[in-house]
């Protein structure tokens, strides 16, 4: 893109970080369009530039210094040219390096935490006036607040939103930063959610994901009592528009009986569960403070399917925590035979400052770490290759989302999470219709619209 041209006064916003990451960007970008910033596609053409920073793996953290680097010449550039640049690096590295990256990057002009956001115009303002404010406070409540979505502010034509309705984590894994990068578990008001959700829905929204870090521990003490998750879902079916119902990420402690319920009788509800359960040997788990064994966890299992058959499941996976044998791995690869995934997220432990699990005593190799996540995610994969294979033949609802890569293709996702393509009318985009699945494709599903007219129905 040519350097020179003349749109500064832009915004741009990139992520790096999980999907609350990725929604808590939107809601930056929309602060800076606020502020007269306009979002732009590159860097290049921005006058203010903010990372969205994700401080969980130790690459992931590494990635900030290694793009500042890069951003810090655009700001040289500009400056020969009298353009200003503004630099803000947010969220979890912000939180846990704030004071560190301002020391490091003389680039950086202002720092704001994930529970600082709504700050950013007084960023703005004080980083113009020469100042390079640090803001980590928690003040997730006020965040809540001053980020509720305006009135319609969607993209036009955008049909699945994120909600973001609880905050932080008080689980204390022993690998994790969450609970110190977002600071203590906070449920948002469910009088808010459900008026986000009605908006959205007038906007045209179709399908919300919950989100939260902790989602399923969801609890908001309002007059009517305790909400929880289940009694939340069931409100948000209520809300006319609003056709399905999705939420990451869970912790297995927190799948509770009427939760579990809400995926049996709760049609917007969808059948697909991501569940992290992280090892499958108990002794690694009682190390990584998950608080329950890996035979609770199938029995949990076992008690969802009972509710809800045909739900899909997920999970993250750690390889490699400290004091990990050969006979630990066998177990987590056993406990994955057991439960038959329909996808997960695997990683090799990453050794996380301030974290009680940095200082263990028995951490694994960084070879047998690589080992043993390469046998992890064949065998994650070729499950995931089942799943879909076991699709083809059935009938199941598809929410269309977009045009395809081809002329007359449109693009969708099954209840279970999986992309599906078929040849039909871009009219049907926006709405459910039954459909066949006719075969597999590497990454989507093929299908072929039914000729009866289809709704959300359970098979
Ligand atoms: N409950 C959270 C989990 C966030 S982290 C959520 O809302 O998504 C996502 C996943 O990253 C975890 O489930 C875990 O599998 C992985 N992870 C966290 N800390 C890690 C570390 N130190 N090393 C490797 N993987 C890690
Ligand atoms: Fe991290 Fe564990 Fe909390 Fe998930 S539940 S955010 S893995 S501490
Ligand atoms: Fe990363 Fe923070 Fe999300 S550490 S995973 S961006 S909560």
């Amino acid at each position: 893109m040519d350097k020179g041209s003349k749109t500064a006064g832009g915004g741009y916003v990139k992520s790096y970080g999980c999907q609350m990451n990725v929604y808590d960007s939107s809601r930056i970008a929309g602060l800076l369009d606020g502020q007269g910033h306009v979002q732009v596609d590159s860097p290049l053409d921005a006058e203010v530039i903010v990372l969205n920073t994700c401080h969980i793996r130790e690459k992931a953290a590494d990635k900030v210094f290694s793009e500042l680097g890069q951003i810090r010449q655009i700001k040289q550039e500009r400056a020969e040219l009298g353009r200003p640049l503004l630099i803000g690096v947010a969220g979890c590295v912000a939180q846990a390096e704030g004071a560190e990256i301002l020391r490091r990057e003389g680039a950086v002009d202002f720092v704001l935490g994930p529970q600082a956001y709504h700050r950013l115009p007084e960023a703005l303002k004080r980083a113009r006036d020469g100042e390079r404010p640090l803001f980590i406070d928690f003040e997730t409540n006020e965040k809540f607040d001053d980020l509720r979505r305006p009135n319609g502010e969607v993209d036009r034509g955008q049909l699945t939103a994120f909600v973001t309705i609880q905050e932080g984590c008080d689980k204390f894994c022993s690998f994790c930063v969450v609970p110190y990068t977002r600071g203590a578990e906070v449920s948002r008001a469910a009088p808010d959610v459900i008026a986000e959700a009605e908006r959205l829905a007038t906007s045209g929204v179709k399908e919300l994901t919950l989100l939260g870090q902790n989602v399923n521990g969801y609890s908001w003490d309002g007059p009517g009592g305790v909400w929880t998750l289940a009694r939340l879902f069931e409100r948000l079916s209520m809300v006319d528009g609003i056709e399905r119902l999705r939420y990451t990420t869970s912790h297995p402690l927190d799948m509770d009986d009427d939760l579990i319920a809400a995926h049996r009788d709760l049609p917007k509800v969808m059948p697909y569960l991501h569940l992290p359960v992280q090892s499958g040997a108990d002794r690694i788990l009682r190390a990584m403070n998950r608080r329950h064994t890996a035979a609770e966890y199938l029995t949990l299992i076992e008690k969802i399917r009972a509710a809800r058959p045909d739900i899909a499941l997920s999970s993250d996976f750690i390889v490699g925590f400290p004091g990990e044998t050969d006979e630990d791995f066998r177990a987590t690869m056993r406990l994955v035979e057991d439960v038959g995934f329909a996808g997960a997220f695997s990683f090799k432990y990453s050794r996380r400052p301030g974290t009680p699990g940095a200082e263990l005593d028995g951490q694994v190799e960084e070879n047998v770490k690589k080992v043993r996540l390469a046998e992890l995610q064949a065998l994650l994969d070729a499950q995931a290759t089942m799943f879909n294979a076991g699709s083809v033949g059935r009938s199941m609802d598809v929410l269309f989302e977009k045009t395809g890569r081809h002329a007359g293709q449109i693009v969708g996702r099954s209840p279970y999470l999986q992309s599906v393509q078929v040849d039909g009318p871009t009219e049907l985009i926006g709405s459910v219709r039954r459909c066949t699945i006719v075969r597999p494709g590497p990454h989507s599903l093929f299908g072929a619209i039914e000729p009866e007219q289809g709704v959300e129905a359970r098979n």
